[in-house]
């Protein structure tokens, strides 16, 4: 059998960003920093690390602001090159390295995240294809390969959906598609297949406490499946529901990723992120760690 290769990523950024109101009235929360660099630019990076070149972004409105980060800014540019301020040059262009190629859907209405996925299907075609939520910020471990980058190794393996998971705790059920998995292989641990999987379910019926992160590796039979589906939790289209059809035809798997998960689309998240990475900046991090230590916290 031919291997599936894993070439494009997809940017469901059409979401409304309601838990970040006022900051996302006019701006897309994927344009929120952390430190110096948009949510969105951490999500581009990491699809870069996994080897993928082609993003493909589901848009919506008040989302002009990513297109335009990932363009070219002619008069900055030339501004800058004026200046020969080289060091900010090469931080502008590294945005958009040569190989990196960009598209762009639009979502006319916020539908849910399956809708949204739904709607990269004539630019993904018929393969598989990575999502990443940049509201999740994903960070590999110290030196390590990124998430997607581990997840992408595990797809080359088992040549099947993959979905990245965390335990949380049971208070929390409610904000994740939970998955109950079979007993891991030996060999890899990490790996899990899927038996079930639930949007958002209520502690008492949940039937685990692993729950999805941000990220998967979808196989293009997905997209009939989401197709099937009618509204589900909150009225959305729900990818998880589009899973959860899926898994009677193909092996879906659960992958406990490395690494660290910061839910950029709270604030709380948003606030931890910003600290952690803050202190491992290497521009500000050491002033940063000194200000904190000084701070009279009680
Ligand atoms: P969220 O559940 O975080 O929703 O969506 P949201 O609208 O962005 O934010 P809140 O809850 O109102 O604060 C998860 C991801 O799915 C995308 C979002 O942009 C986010 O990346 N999404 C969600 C869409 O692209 N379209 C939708 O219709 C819904």
């Amino acid at each position: 059998m031919q291997q599936l290769r894993l070439t494009k990523a997809v940017f469901p950024v059409a979401g409304l960003g309601t838990r970040f109101l006022p900051a996302t009235k006019a701006q897309p929360k994927e344009m929120l920093p952390v430190v110096d660099k948009p949510l969105i630019q951490y999500a581009v990076e990491e699809a870069y690390s996994a080897g993928i070149r082609q993003m493909i972004f589901v848009t919506g409105r008040n989302k002009r602001a990513i297109e335009d980060h990932f363009d070219t800014a002619y008069e900055l540019e030339s501004e800058l090159e004026k200046a020969e301020k080289h060091a900010l040059l090469k931080v502008l262009r590294s945005v958009q390295p040569d190989d990196l190629n960009f598209a762009f859907v639009r979502q006319p209405r916020s539908l849910g995240l399956g809708h949204a996925v739904l709607c990269a299907e004539p630019l993904v075609g018929n393969e598989a294809f990575a999502v990443l939520l940049a509201d999740d910020l994903m960070v590999g471990p110290s030196g390590g390969p990124s998430v997607l980058a581990q997840m992408a190794e595990q797809f080359h393996q088992v040549q099947q959906s993959i979905l990245a998971v965390q335990e949380v705790p049971s208070e929390h059920t409610r904000r994740y598609g939970i998955v109950a998995v079979d007993q891991p292989e030996a060999a890899t641990p990490a790996l899990m297949k899927v038996r079930k999987i639930v949007e958002k379910p209520a502690p008492d019926v949940a039937p685990s406490r692993m729950g999805v992160a941000g990220r998967y590796i979808l196989t293009p039979a997905i997209f009939d499946h989401i197709r099937a589906q009618a509204s589900g939790v909150g009225g959305e289209i729900q990818l998880t529901d589009g899973i959860s059809s899926l898994l009677g035809v193909e092996s879906v798997y659960a992958f406990q990723y490395q690494g660290k998960r910061y839910d950029c689309g709270s604030k709380e998240g948003f606030l931890e992120a910003t600290v952690e990475l803050a202190l491992q900046h290497p521009e500000v991090g050491a002033h940063f760690r000194a200000y904190l230590k000084g701070l009279k916290l009680d």
